[in-house]
């Protein structure tokens, strides 16, 4: 059966190049990406990989693990990293270390678990799936993206900020919200108390009665996501 936002993340054994993960043990009250590439040893995933890993401490800042995933076996995996370690120069990185685990799943049981095989794409690799996972378990967000399509880790790092601003805040999150930009008010579905809006009786700004909007200073943002 295929895996909804608001699911609990099925949970599973695995060999990692960090050594073995049972994986909500090792989620603890962290939030996690876990993340999927469809073979070690090739020009995207590799991109994606160095794109990853260089941001990987801004990641931990945010309270939040990565993990990746391929059905490629263990000492693939370990050789691959080595290689981007020792080897690859690319867009000013590199001696890029790779820091977070990465799946060995060769049976495909984590990946069949998580509709990470889809043969549409292909039925031997993993597409490149994205799921971001809150402190207790739910899945919040998930992304598909195909073969050929390298992901863009500034928007999965705006995804968590996003995630993490609308839970502390009770507030929603517009299109291409960055901390700084104002935020929706209240999260929609709910018209609160819309003519005391439209009269500009509290601290936000109604474009209609179905869409206000306050301003929270990036500092805010960050001071209080950082903090968790
Ligand atoms: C790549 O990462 O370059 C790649 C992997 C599998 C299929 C196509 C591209």
């Amino acid at each position: 059966m295929a895996l909804h936002l608001g699911d609990i993340a099925p949970d599973f054994h695995a060999e990692t190049t960090m050594g073995p993960i049972n994986f909500h043990q090792w989620l603890g009250n962290s939030w996690g990406v876990l993340f999927s590439h469809p073979a070690d040893f090739t020009p995207v995933c590799t991109s994606e990989f160095m794109t990853f890993a260089s941001m990987q401490d801004e990641f931990k800042a945010l309270n939040c693990e990565l993990v990746g995933l391929s059905v490629d076996g263990l000492f693939s995996h370990i050789a691959w990293l080595r290689t981007i370690k020792e080897k690859i120069e690319y867009k000013n990185m590199k001696d890029v270390e790779v820091k977070f685990p990465l799946i060995e799943d060769i049976t495909m049981e984590v990946a069949k678990k998580y509709g990470m095989i889809q043969p549409g794409e292909s039925s031997t690799k993993a597409v490149r799936a994205v799921f971001v996972i809150d402190p207790k378990g739910v899945i919040r967000t998930i992304i598909y993206y195909p073969l050929s399509l390298g992901r863009n880790f500034d928007e999965l790092y705006r995804v968590v900020i996003a995630l993490q601003t609308a839970d502390a805040f009770s507030v929603a999150t517009p299109a291409d919200w960055r901390p700084g930009d104002d935020v929706i008010v209240p999260p929609a579905g709910s018209c609160g108390t819309a003519k005391d809006r439209m009269a500009g009786k509290e601290d936000m700004k109604c474009h209609d009665w179905f869409f206000c909007t306050k301003k929270i200073d990036k500092e805010k943002v960050l001071s209080t996501i950082l903090k968790k």
